[in-house]
């Protein structure tokens, strides 16, 4: 299938790439490497829009461009889209009163800023969200490029962050989360030791396209390796405060048929709260394994 390439960057630094005339039902090896060098290109953010969701089926394919989409044994079976174990219900919807979708209370400030799975190995190299339903207003995802935002830092500060490893924990993760969503339940002995602390490095190298970036994911991190918590909190929360600039950010203000996918080796994004009392808001999300960051 031929397609149509609208350039239009989301970013003044070019992060980010929306993408028009295309059908997700149409995906095909040609219009696969039409849109992994588009989203390589543009700092690992592809947004799509007025997609119509014929069968489930479609949003896998288009996936499955990408890298091998990824079951999701981590996640309670009624937030799956049943017989679709690749897709994950993101949101607030109900059934027989309890939720059936992940539902995650946003922090209005600070936005919980982070890559997905940056706990464990292999990282899922990318994601992407389907917009079923959406809220009138709020609910947004906010995306960060990282390669740019390293870019943008003072050679001072490259210097003193590169070669520095960060200690990324899932149950440091789940903590923070329950203070704003008691719904939440304390990660089990099981997920724990599947999911131990890991190390990360802070300036990651992306494996395809070689760019160095901040590997960020602030709510995610116990601290920094050999630093007093003090020192490093500072330190990351400075960068974070850097990386999250208007610059180098863009916010989808999601409508029902929306598909945006992002590259977790090199970009961050956050959700914006809602009024989960009087409004619905649903997603799909799938995500996708590839070649990982090694330490810049
Ligand atoms: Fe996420």
């Amino acid at each position: 299938m031929k397609i149509r390439i609208d350039t239009r960057t989301l970013t003044p630094d070019g992060f980010g790439i929306e993408v028009s005339g295309f059908d997700m039902s149409q995906s095909d090896d040609q219009s696969g490497q039409v849109l992994t060098q588009a989203f390589l290109d543009h700092g690992g953010l592809l947004v799509l829009r007025d997609q119509t969701l014929e069968t489930p089926n479609d949003l896998c394919q288009f996936t499955a461009l990408f890298g091998e989409v990824e079951h999701n044994e981590k996640y309670d079976p009624r937030y799956l889209l049943p017989d679709y174990p690749e897709i994950l219900r993101i949101g607030n919807t109900m059934e027989n009163g309890q939720y059936n979708a992940l539902f995650i209370r946003a922090d209005p400030s600070p936005l919980l800023w982070h890559c997905d799975d940056s706990f464990r190995h292999p990282q899922p190299m990318g994601s992407c969200l389907y917009c079923v339903q959406a809220p009138p207003s709020g609910g947004e995802t906010g995306f960060a490029g990282m390669a740019a935002a390293y870019e943008g830092l003072s050679e001072t500060m490259k210097s003193r962050i590169d070669g520095l490893v960060t200690i990324h924990s899932y149950d440091h993760l789940n903590k923070l989360l329950r203070r704003r969503n008691p719904h939440r339940p304390p990660l089990s002995d099981a997920l724990k030791q599947e999911h131990p602390p890991i190390r990360r490095p802070l300036v990651a190298c992306h494996p395809v396209t070689q760019r160095k970036s901040l590997y960020l994911p602030l709510c995610h991190i116990e601290g920094i390796e050999g630093m007093a918590a003090t020192e490093g909190d500072a330190l990351l929360e400075e960068l974070q405060a850097h990386a999250v600039q208007e610059r180098y950010t863009y916010f989808q203000h999601w409508q029902p048929g929306d598909l945006v996918l992002w590259d977790n080796r090199c970009t961050l994004h956050a959700p914006t709260p809602f009024d989960d009392e009087n409004y619905s808001r649903l997603m799909y999300r799938l995500t996708v394994t590839g070649p990982q960051i090694s330490a810049a």
